[in-house]
């Protein structure tokens, strides 16, 4: 029997698989992916390696940030106790300059009871025996009236006596000024005033409120000693002939200025004055002091030419007028 094969088909047209141009670019994309991959596991290595170095540095960061919060902390510490020293090293400035002031104040204190009583005491004692010795003086001198040689010895001894009491007298009115507790603050600059320009040939022009009213004791006393001493520094280092002082009250208490033509005060001697610095001596230190005391306050500047001191005292209206009913009793027994 046989087997019909029935025609043969036409294959020609097919070209064999893979061609050869798809051949040559499926191993180019062979060789691509190949490539690709080994720079995928290359990038993959590198990536770990920095994935490796990430977490080192992260490490190191937190090794040193750890290690700066434990400064921060020591620094801190360290701090604390240094500002902590400060503040109680401030304390016990701020208490000694307390002790200071009070002390002070203390001595300023002292030094107008003591110059009160010295005063009292030169008055009443040396003053009361030079008053018996010029009375004796005055007996003796009758007596020797026939003896002209005599006579004129007692006549010259008596008027050595006039002149001593007289000096006790100054000196004892300088250390207290009676007048001040019984005629006033008016009164007693006045009083001291004229001695002053008399002794220094320096002329004083005095504008004192006449409606000043009476304060206190220790705002008159204050108001003395600051006059006394800008007179006695106008004197000692100005150099000026002249000197004028004002004395008002205001609403808050007693206004003084104190003014000369001089030579004016030394600008380091200002500085001080502002500071609290050495160039200053007790006098200024005083007035300072004997204002501070009373919550007033004082300012010395250049007047050009020369020098002003200014004071201001705060008195309570009441206080004034409680010492002008004091001081008018005082004046009336
Ligand atoms: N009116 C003035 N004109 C020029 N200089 C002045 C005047 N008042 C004070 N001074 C200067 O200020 C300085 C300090 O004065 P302060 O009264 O404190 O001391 P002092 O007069 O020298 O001595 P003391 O302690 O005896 O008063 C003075 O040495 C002087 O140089
Ligand atoms: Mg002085």
């Amino acid at each position: 029997m046989s087997v019909s094969r029935g025609p043969t088909p036409n294959l020609s047209h097919l070209s064999a698989y893979p061609d050869k141009t798809e051949k040559k670019s499926l191993s180019q994309l062979a060789s691509e992916l190949v490539a690709k991959s080994d720079q995928l596991s290359a990038a993959l290595e590198q990536n770990a390696a920095s994935e490796l170095e990430r977490i080192k540095v992260e490490q190191q960061l937190r090794a040193a940030n750890e290690q700066l919060d434990l400064k921060i902390q020591e620094r801190t510490s360290e701090l604390t106790l240094a500002n902590e020293l400060l503040h109680a090293e401030i304390q016990r400035r701020v208490q000694t300059e307390e002790m200071l002031r009070k002390l002070s104040a203390r001595i300023l204190t002292l030094q107008d009871e003591e110059r009160r009583r010295l005063g009292r005491e030169l008055h009443d004692s040396a003053g009361q025996l030079l008053a018996a010795l010029h009375i004796n003086l005055g007996v003796i001198a009758q007596q020797t009236q026939g003896d002209p040689c005599l006579s004129a010895k007692v006549a010259d001894s008596a008027a050595l006596a006039d002149q001593v009491i007289s000096e006790i007298r100054t000196l004892s009115y300088l250390l207290h000024p009676p007048m001040l507790d019984e005629t006033g603050l008016a009164g007693a600059l006045e009083w001291y005033a004229r001695g002053f320009s008399d002794r220094s040939k320096i002329s004083v022009k005095l504008d004192i409120d006449p409606a000043l009213p009476r304060f206190p004791t220790e705002v008159e006393t204050t108001i003395f000693r600051i006059v006394q001493e800008s007179l006695v520094n106008i004197h000692r280092h100005s150099g000026s002939r002249t000197a004028f002082l004002s004395l008002r009250s205001d609403s808050d208490g007693a206004v003084l200025t104190i003014r000369d033509e001089g030579c004016g005060i030394p600008s380091e001697v200002l500085k001080s004055v502002e500071d609290g610095g050495a160039n200053i001596g007790v006098g200024i230190g005083g007035m300072r002091e004997r204002a501070r005391q009373l919550r007033g306050s004082i300012s010395i500047r250049s007047a050009n030419p020369g020098t002003l001191v200014e004071v201001n005292l705060p008195v309570l209206r009441s206080a004034a007028s409680a010492t002008a009913v004091a001081a008018r009793r005082k004046a009336a027994r």
